[in-house]
């Protein structure tokens, strides 16, 4: 049931610290410097010999595995590849034996993403699961799989199954680096605190920020159309902020590499466009400051998630969303709340059915 909540979407949204923490909890202990996942050991000789990883999801799974792709080429400095499943499924790809794939999914049930696991099987490649639902489609044909823990997601448009399925994929990112020994002790440890600060960070933005974005919403629910820009880890987060508007809001947003925007989209700018810019503190920091420029002399309107202290945007946008410091790795987790609410609260204020935004089915268990 909702309880408190108008809507389902906002109840998953203020589960995510519990969430979260469920993603976390028995797999990942401070005390011991470890993580501990059962479904990777009983593969771990397939992932130690991997010659690559294959992610294969849709929609914001498919987001989510991007940041995988980061991740684990990053910390496991491992060759991965990230598809769509529907693509994946029909163009005949190369899968070898030596193929470990990563299947992302909340339902366990999305057609494609099923079809093109079974085509995988079949020649060869180990399946790996990271599924939402217990029992579903997707986790019966994995070889092995580590559940996300988010529990039901009723809302249509993916918040809380997003960060469990970020969650997992850090613990995965992190526990293979230690089983390749790719992974600085220094940094192993780091991180495993940097995520199980995640949740009581969440939660300080959830406190914080609603009635400030609330009032950006309503600034911006009559905009045509958004641009969401982001760099690095950050950049999926863009994605996912654009699909989170258009499915709850129907406003057009496209997301893109921040960079990327000098090689076309830089034509949409007008004083009619917000821009959203997900710029947190990170080694690209200044990269992204310089295009927030770009898009001021071209008088777009800026609006920032940026980090709690870092002043550098607060000129330059019209409005900021602040989120808490945290390393950059984790960082994803983070950025992404802000924008899952300024989508919540735009489509409220323009009076659509957020739980249940037309044309949409929770699983796409069609073609
Ligand atoms: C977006 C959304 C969809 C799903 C996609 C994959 O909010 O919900 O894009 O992410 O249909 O679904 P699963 O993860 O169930 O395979």
């Amino acid at each position: 049931e909702k309880g408190n909540f108008e809507h389902f979407m906002l109840k998953e949204i203020h589960e995510q610290p519990q969430t979260i923490r469920d993603s976390l909890r028995g797999r990942l202990n401070i005390e011991q410097n470890s993580i501990t996942l059962s479904g990777l050991d009983s593969i771990a000789d397939k992932l130690r010999d991997a010659s690559r990883i294959v992610i294969v999801a849709c929609g914001t799974s498919w987001h989510a595995g991007l940041i995988g792709e980061y991740l684990i080429e990053e910390l496991c400095r491992l060759n991965v590849e990230v598809e769509y499943a529907s693509e994946y499924r029909y163009r005949n790809p190369i899968v070898s034996p030596n193929d470990v794939i990563l299947a992302i999914s909340q339902s366990g049930e999305t057609a494609d993403t099923l079809v093109a696991l079974e085509n995988a099987k079949q020649q060869g490649a180990t399946i790996f699961g990271i599924v939402n639902v217990v029992g579903s489609s997707i986790a019966r044909i994995a070889h092995a799989g580590a559940y996300t823990h988010a529990g039901p997601e009723i809302g249509v448009a993916s918040t809380k199954a997003f960060t469990a399925q970020l969650a997992v994929l850090q613990l995965i990112a992190l526990k293979l680096a230690e089983i390749r020994g790719s992974i600085s002790a220094g940094l192993f440890r780091t991180l495993l605190r940097e995520l199980d600060d995640v949740p009581a960070k969440v939660e300080w933005i959830l406190e914080n920020q609603i009635e400030h974005i609330k009032t950006i919403a309503r600034r911006y629910e009559d905009a045509r159309d958004f641009l969401y820009l982001g760099r690095g880890y950050n950049f999926p987060i863009a994605l996912e902020g654009a699909l989170k508007l258009k499915e709850i809001s129907y406003i057009h947003a496209e997301g893109y590499p921040a960079a990327e925007m000098k090689h076309g989209p830089i034509a949409l700018v007008d004083e009619q466009l917000p821009v959203v810019f997900v710029a947190t503190k990170d080694p690209y920091h200044e990269k992204i400051v310089s295009n927030i420029q770009e898009i001021n002399a071209r008088k777009g309107k800026v609006v920032a998630v940026v980090t709690e202290g870092d002043e550098t945007v607060t000129d330059l946008a019209e409005a900021v969303m602040v989120v808490p410091q945290a390393h950059e790795i984790v960082a994803p987790l983070l950025s992404v709340i802000p924008l899952q609410l300024l989508a919540y609260y735009i489509g409220v204020e323009r009076g659509l059915d957020v739980d249940k935004p037309r044309n949409l089915a929770k699983s796409v268990t069609v073609e």
